[in-house]
């Protein structure tokens, strides 16, 4: 089952920047890449680190603490399709910006 997380608009990032949202217990970083935004996880499948901090190249954002690299738009590392990081479906409806989620929760990959 799935809900809609309105983003309150003070939180929403402008472009090029990104924005630190808690939705329940979970932890989720919203990026503006070119107007586009994307939101995932802040929790690296890998071993846990923040993506928050993490280094930016396009739609590419690099984990600090070993560098693996993964798709904004997928949640994919790069050249996998195997491990990924939750990514979530972003809706605008006018001024209006909100999270498609997964209300029970979703799994992480281990690697
Ligand atoms: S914790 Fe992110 S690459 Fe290892």
């Amino acid at each position: 089952m799935t809900f809609r997380f309105h983003v309150p608009n003070e939180k929403v990032p402008v472009v090029g920047s990104r924005a630190f949202l808690k939705v329940g217990d979970q932890f989720l970083v919203l990026f503006n890449v070119d107007t586009q935004l994307y939101a995932i996880d802040d929790r690296c499948p890998h071993q846990g680190a923040s993506l928050y901090t993490g280094r930016l190249d396009g739609k590419l954002i690099q984990c600090c603490a070993h560098g693996l690299r993964f798709d904004l738009e997928s949640g994919y590392m790069l050249n996998s399709t195997q491990f990924k990081v939750n990514s979530y479906p972003v809706e605008v409806v006018e001024d209006d910006v909100f999270i498609i989620m997964n209300s029970a929760g979703e799994q992480h990959d281990e690697c």
